[in-house]
This record gives C-alpha cells, sequence and structure tokens, in this order.
C-alpha cells in the first residue's frame, strides 16, 4: 500500500524524504512525490511527482532546484486514478500553499468534491485525497490545526494524512483513521512515517497516535498531540526492538533471500525462553487465561489473510491434534460479514504480521464486540492490532522487508506450534513428558533449516526445470497440504507462474484434467513422513502416469521417491506436526528461484503490497 514519510528539522528534508521512501518501497507504488516549504519564503510549496520509481523521483529532485527542512513524501499504490505524474502525491489545493500526502480511501470523496466543484475549487486528478487539500483550504482561516481538524469531521473512511502549509514553514500537521501513522523525533528534528523503516535508523522511540487523533510536528524535534476534540494529551513512547541490519540488504541479492536466510535465528529466537525445564510448562507470560480457562474453551476462531492464514491453517491442524479443541480458521474478509457464531467459550486467534491489515482489525473488533477473547500474534510493536486485541503474542522475524512473506510465516507457524502444547498442556490432553520430547525435537528445526539452506543446490536444479510451465500444481496430505497452500501462494505472487494447491486425495476430482502430458505440468508433492506417507505417494504414482513432471520434497533416506522421479528435493527427519516449518523453506527456496529465472522483481511482484490497510 502506499507509503508516507514527513520531515520537519534543522537541516534539509529531501534526503530523509528520500531515503524513508526508498524504505518504504517494499509497501509497492507505482508512482511517488514529495513537497517542500522551500527556503526562499516561497507562497507556494514545491512539489516533484513522477510515475514510476522513486530512482527517477531522486533523479528529477537532483535535477530541480528544490530545498528545504519541513516536508512531506509520498509513495502510491493507486487505487482510485491510474498511476499517473497527475495522480500521483502530494496533492494541492488551488493557491498551491497547501499539499497533503494521505494513505486510506475516502468513501464520500464523490459528494465532497461535486460540492467543491460547485464552490469554485479546481481539480486536477482523478483521485479521492484531492478532496482533502481543497476542503482543507476551504475551512482555512488562519489555523491549520482547526482546519485540518474540521476537514477531517467531513470525511469517511480510512486516511493517514501529512498537510504542509506555506505560512507554517516549520509545521507538519498529521491525522489518522483505521491507516496507520508513526511518528517520533531525534536531534535534527521531527518525523513521521506511515511504517518503522523509514524512521528506524533516526530513531527507535515511536510514538502512536489513535483514531481521528492529530499530531503537531516541530522543527525542534516537539511533537503536540491532540484528540479528536482538540484536547492535548501527552502520547505514549514505544520502544521498538527491530536492528538497523533489518533494512538493509546486508550482502543479499534481494531481501526476500536474505530473509530467508534469517530464518533458522528467527526460529531460535521464537523458541528461546518459552520452556521451563523445571516445571516441565511451556512459558507464555503474555497470556492472561488460566488453566481453567483454557479448559473452558470449546471452540478456537483463527483469522488472518494471505501468508497468515496459511499459518492459521497449519496452526489449526496442531491445535486440534494435540489440544482437542475445535478450530475453525478464516479469511478475515469473510469473517467479519458473516455474522460467526461467539459463544462465552470462544477464543479468537488474530495473525497478522503487520498487525495493520484493515479485514484482520475489523474482524477482531466485530469478534470483541461480541466478547470473545481475542489474541493477537503480530510483528510490529504498537501496531494497530496490539491496541484492539487484548492480547498480544510477538514473534520474533524482526522486520521484514520482502513484500513476500517468508521468516514472519515461519516464525508464526513456530509460535503456534507452542502455542498448541501450552494449550494442550494446560488442558490435560499432553504429558509433561510429551511436551518436553515435542519441545527437545523443535530445538532441532534450526539446524535442519540450516542444512536446507546448504543445499539449496537440489531445489535449483528442480525449479529449473519449471521455468518454462504455465501451470504447477502442489499437492500434500494432512498439514503437508497446508503447507502446499503457502508455496503455490509465494510461487504465484513472485513469479507470476499460477499455481494451485490441493490436498493431494482431491486431484483426481478435477485438478488432474490441467495436467499436459506434452508439456509436463510441474506437480510439487509434499510426501515428507507423515502417517499419509503411503497414500501422497499413490497421488504421486497417479499424476506421473498422466504425465506430470513431478518435484517432490521427501525426507533424506527416502529410496522410494527417487524411484519415481528424479527431482526430489530432501530435507532432514522432523516428525509430522513440525515439517512445516523446514517443508515450507525449499518452497520459499523454489519459488525464488523460479521467480529469478523469470526475470522478476522478487521484493516488489507487481500489483502486491506489504501490508493491505484498505479494505
Ligand atoms: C498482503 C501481503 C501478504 C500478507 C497479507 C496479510 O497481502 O502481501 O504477504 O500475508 O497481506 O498481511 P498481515 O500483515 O496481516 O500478515
Amino acid at each position: 500500500m502506499c507509503g508516507i514519510v514527513g520531515f520537519t528539522g534543522t537541516i534539509d528534508a529531501r534526503e530523509f524524504l528520500l531515503d524513508g521512501l526508498s524504505r518504504l518501497e517494499y509497501r509497492g507504488y507505482d508512482s511517488a512525490g514529495i513537497a517542500l516549504v522551500q527556503s526562499d519564503e516561497a507562497s507556494e510549496l514545491g512539489i516533484i511527482r513522477v510515475k514510476g520509481k522513486i530512482a527517477d523521483l531522486r533523479e528529477a529532485v537532483a535535477e530541480s532546484d528544490l530545498s528545504g527542512n519541513c516536508g512531506i513524501g509520498h509513495t502510491r499504490w493507486a487505487t482510485h486514478g491510474i498511476p499517473s505524474e497527475a495522480n500521483a502525491h502530494p496533492h494541492r489545493d488551488c493557491s498551491g500553499s497547501i499539499a497533503v500526502v494521505h494513505n486510506g480511501i475516502i468513501e464520500n470523496y464523490a459528494q465532497l468534491r461535486s460540492e467543491l466543484i460547485a464552490k469554485g475549487h479546481e481539480f486536477l486528478s482523478q483521485t479521492d485525497t484531492e478532496v482533502v487539500a481543497h476542503l482543507i483550504e476551504e475551512l482555512y482561516s488562519g489555523d491549520l490545526l482547526a482546519a485540518v481538524r474540521a476537514t477531517t469531521a467531513q470525511l469517511s473512511g480510512s486516511f493517514a494524512l501529512a498537510v504542509l502549509h506555506a505560512s507554517y514553514p516549520d509545521t507538519i500537521v498529521v491525522t489518522r483513521n483505521d491507516s496507520p501513522l508513526v511518528l517520533g523525533s531525534y536531534e535534527n528534528g521531527a518525523l513521521v512515517a506511515s511504517d518503522i523503516p523509514a524512521i528506524i535508523e533516526y530513531t527507535r522511540d515511536v510514538i502512536y497516535i489513535g483514531d481521528r487523533d492529530m499530531a503537531v510536528l516541530h522543527s525542534d524535534g516537539t511533537i503536540d498531540c491532540y484528540d479528536a476534540t482538540g484536547v492535548a494529551f501527552a502520547p505514549k513512547t514505544h520502544h521498538v526492538q527491530w536492528d538497523l541490519e533489518s533494512a538493509q540488504r546486508g550482502g543479499y541479492p534481494d531481501f526476500m533471500l536474505k530473509e530467508i536466510n534469517e530464518q533458522p535465528r528467527v526460529i531460535r529466537d521464537t523458541l528461546a525462553g518459552r520452556f521451563d525445564s523445571a516445571t516441565g510448562e511451556l512459558v507464555f507470560d503474555e497470556l492472561p487465561l488460566t488453566a481453567e480457562e483454557l479448559a473452558a474453551i470449546d471452540r478456537i476462531y483463527i483469522v488472518a489473510c494471505g501468508t497468515s492464514y496459511h499459518a492459521g491453517l497449519i496452526g489449526k491442524s496442531i491445535i486440534e491434534a494435540w489440544a482437542r479443541v475445535p478450530v475453525e480458521v478464516e479469511v478475515a474478509s469473510e469473517f467479519r460479514y458473516r455474522n460467526p457464531i461467539i459463544t462465552p467459550g470462544t477464543l479468537v486467534l488474530a495473525i497478522t504480521q503487520s498487525g495493520e491489515t484493515a479485514d484482520t482489525l475489523e474482524a477482531v473488533r466485530l469478534a470483541r464486540k461480541a466478547g470473545a477473547h481475542v489474541i493477537a500474534m503480530t510483528n510490529v510493536v504498537g501496531s494497530r492490532i496490539t491496541q484492539e486485541a487484548q492480547t498480544v503474542l510477538y514473534i520474533k522475524a524482526n522486520l521484514e522487508i520482502a513484500v513476500a512473506a517468508t521468516k514472519s510465516f515461519l516464525a508464526q507457524v513456530a509460535l503456534l506450534t507452542l502455542l498448541a502444547l501450552h494449550i494442550a498442556q494446560q488442558r490435560g490432553m499432553l504429558s509433561k513428558e510429551q511436551v518436553s520430547e515435542i519441545y527437545a525435537e523443535m530445538q532441532m528445526l534450526p539446524e535442519q533449516i540450516e542444512w536446507i539452506l546448504a543445499n539449496s543446490d537440489q531445489i535449483e536444479r528442480c525449479a529449473q526445470e519449471c521455468v518454462d510451465a504455465t501451470t504447477a500444481l502442489f499437492i500434500g496430505r494432512g498439514v503437508g497440504a497446508t503447507t502446499c497452500f503457502e508455496g503455490a501462494l509465494k510461487l504465484k505472487e513472485i513469479s507470476y507462474l499460477h499455481a494451485e494447491a490441493f490436498p493431494a486425495g482431491e486431484i483426481k476430482h478435477g485438478p488432474i484434467a490441467l495436467i499436459d502430458t506434452e508439456k509436463g505440468t510441474p506437480v510439487i508433492a509434499v510426501a515428507t513422513q507423515s502417517m499419509t506417507r503411503e497414500k501422497t505417494l499413490s497421488n504421486i504414482e497417479e499424476v506421473l502416469a498422466r504425465g506430470a513432471k513431478v518435484v517432490a520434497i521427501a525426507t533424506l533416506g527416502d529410496e522410494r521417491i527417487h524411484e519415481m522421479t528424479n527431482l526430489v528435493i530432501t530435507i532432514p527427519p522432523i516428525s509430522e506436526f513440525l515439517s512445516p516449518i523446514t517443508a515450507s523453506v525449499p518452497l520459499q527456496l523454489f519459488a525464488r528461484a523460479i521467480a529469478i529465472a523469470r526475470g522478476c522483481d522478487v521484493d516488489q511482484p507487481r500489483n502486491l503490497a506489504k501490508s493491505v490497510t484498505v479494505e
């Protein structure tokens, strides 16, 4: 989704704005721009916008004489109006002295636009955002904060806004509703951005403001916060632990490969401190639910979107198997519109890497309204979901930049596995011995992933065989099937190769018709050790008999699979419910290798955004 940055301080704002926007490139965008209060005290703001990349914007800025210590910037991901320079932000009012950058969607923009046109305002873009600049102009009578407040009172929909006015050369006014904004300051001034990566180099102490709250950033680094009625409040500061290295590629050709390689550490961090060998129990201090309360749960809903939803599907299998509680996994955008059955025994677990996905947030609000206890599982300290849920479990993925989630997915699955163990133990379904045995096996996971990473040439070889395919099928059973859902998603989102995943037993009920004997349609089969491995092998025989090119993910030492296909990716042996954590890694590398061979930008796939903050 779109990215916002803003800086006011004692030094030139251009570098921060351009660097900040570069750090938000991963969110996905099609055009970009900046606005500055010009040093020469001109009554008009200086604005430069381009359709295309930040590198083009940087070039355009370098060629201009634009400079100033106070400015805002934006990367746009088109919603209303095509990607073009005219539709790129910042947008101006008629006088050119007010500039606005916006994330979100102004739902009543059409009506506001007609009213403003009737009053003589001239619009230059097709965007919903431009109404904000004209409305501020209309309502301004010497007090910018008051004009912005009066403007947002008329807006419905979601917005994060940063506003600049030529008469306020040291000031940025910001506000938000259902779209993220993060504020901070350091010795040279005050900063605002839609996401932490843009400001992490300058400060790790960040401020979030609530819906319809406003903040005024001053060049001396002070930030004044006000609620929607104009009453000042002292904001709470959150300390972000993420390291700066996470925001840099660190010698890797792309963030995706870097993040895949970070996974052993991520799993180690996830496991650290979660097991108390003295008591033989899992440690979940964040979870306020007692053993009695956990025993009283009769249903768990997991709500999530995209990759987080796939983690939820794996979580379902493990929680049901170990804790014996029924779990329903729902895509958040469906859950929120279907009046789910929530009783006093219902627990809702919302999984979201970013903590800002609009549909997941709405699902949480609905669940809380219905009286459910909501646990949020997220990667981002202080994100919106942490303010909406009663309980927060943080995954330890650190900052994830590549749009295609990898390390956050593994961290989610690992934490879900630990949570399943905890719930099972508290409900008396697993003994201390069983729990410590499984935990001990989990401690082997980081080394196993390291082994897979060190042996990635086998994955590369298999990927090269599939580069020219037009469709790929993924099959597996049990947690192997859900691992396949994520594998297929990774492949389609970064390589644009059509891919679908099915429980292997379903293949004969339709998908097998997609196998093209002549072309040898790739079928990627997760056939690791499991209760149903034999059945999966039969399904592999079926697709082979129809001319499929089978790439098998199999356990090291499995001789039978080598007799069936010469495209085998081996992984170390691990028990079935832990296998998604290792089996997902070759699928990530497989997708990446195909995407690279097809000339795709793996970090910023077309049309996708890292976090989807609009519905
Ligand atoms: C977007 C991203 C996906 C992500 C999904 C859910 O579609 O491109 O990678 O899985 O949003 O995001 P969340 O932050 O809620 O996990």
